[in-house]
């Protein structure tokens, strides 16, 4: 008999990993879009990511969207620093908690960050003494946990090794990112079962793109396995312009309905996370992909039309 976590932890990244994949999205529906999420009982919002503007523009405005939105008490308000660079810009903007990302594959990280994964550390090395001296805790993403989509399949003792060496850099949290949505529950069930030998299951957090469809069923998988942290994008917006064929998140409207139906708590209100999805696709002319915010919008028509 598998026992499922009682309550999940949710990191909201549709404003950071959704928009980055959207290109003219205006500095204040990015405001509104966290202004909305941070009414909705979701504790960690990804708000932003320091990165180079040259190679990722549609982040450029982290500064201005960080230092307007209104913070609610107890939320946490996050961005992406590769380097000092943009952890000092991330400090100057307020965030309260910071992500440091790499691969478990050599291709994406070069792709990505422009550098090995063992030269990614040394960058990171400043990061987390900076990061010490203001008090900021320090996430690690690890991406490509199972394909890359240069170099193929990812061993799960390589994800584990970098995984590790996130850990002992000091994140407090690994978050393991299937980054083109190719897992299947087995292969991520052998990838947690190394990754857990080496960093404690409650420090895990799973980050699955829904490429493949495959995402909730991902994520069933390490709930059933003890993994209680689980990264999602409002309307299942993402993507990562380095990662070709990436398709976005897995919505966290979906996720709450898995959450609701296995009984575990996750403090947050899924129509109040519907509306801020549809409210955010009105701006980029788009419809959700999240099939749980799509059923409660053809219930409530239905119910309109009778
Ligand atoms: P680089 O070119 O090797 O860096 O880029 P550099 O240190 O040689 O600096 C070159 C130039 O960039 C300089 O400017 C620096 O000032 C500037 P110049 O003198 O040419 O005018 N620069 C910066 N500017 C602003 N902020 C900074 C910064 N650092 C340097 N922090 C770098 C290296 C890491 C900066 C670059 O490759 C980069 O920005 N990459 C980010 C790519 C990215 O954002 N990808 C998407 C996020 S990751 C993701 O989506 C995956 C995830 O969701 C998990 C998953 O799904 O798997 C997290
Ligand atoms: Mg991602």
């Amino acid at each position: 008999m598998t026992t499922l976590p009682k309550t999940a932890r949710i990191v909201e990244v549709g404003a950071r990993d959704g928009l980055q994949n959207e290109v003219n999205v205006s500095t204040e529906a990015k405001i509104r879009f966290i202004n909305q999420l941070s009414q909705t009982g979701l504790t960690h919002i990804e708000s932003g990511a320091f990165v180079s503007p040259k190679w990722v523009p549609q982040m450029a405005d982290s500064h201005d969207v960080m230092t307007r939105i209104d913070r609610r008490p107890g939320v946490i308000y996050s961005a992406l620093t590769p380097n000092q660079q943009g952890f000092e810009q991330a400090l100057l903007a307020g965030a309260n908690q910071v992500a440091i990302f790499t691969s478990a594959s050599e291709g994406f990280s070069q792709r990505n960050i422009n550098c090995s994964i063992a030269d990614s550390h040394k960058r990171f090395e400043p990061v987390m003494a900076l990061a010490e001296a203001h008090g900021i805790p320090v996430r690690g993403y690890l991406s490509c946990v199972a394909d890359c989509p240069y170099d193929g399949p990812t061993a799960p003792s390589q994800v584990a090794r970098v995984a590790r060496e996130l850990s002992e850099l000091g994140c407090y949290e690994i978050s393991l990112g299937d980054t083109i949505g190719t897992g299947t529950p087995g292969r991520i069930a052998a990838m947690l079962d190394q990754v857990g030998s080496a960093v404690p299951l409650h420090r895990l957090a799973v980050h699955f793109h829904d490429t493949w469809g495959q995402a909730l069923a991902n994520i069933y998988q390490a709930l059933c396995m003890g993994v209680a942290t689980i990264d999602s994008s409002t309307a299942g917006l993402g993507g990562c312009p380095y990662a070709k064929g990436a398709s976005g998140n897995v919505a966290t409207e979906d996720v709450l309905y898995l959450c609701q139906g296995l009984g575990i708590e996750t403090g947050v209100d899924l129509p109040s996370v519907a509306e801020a999805g549809w409210a955010i696709c009105r701006e980029l002319g788009k419809q959700p992909t999240s099939k749980a915010s799509l059923a409660l919008q053809a219930k409530a028509d239905h119910r309109h039309n009778r």
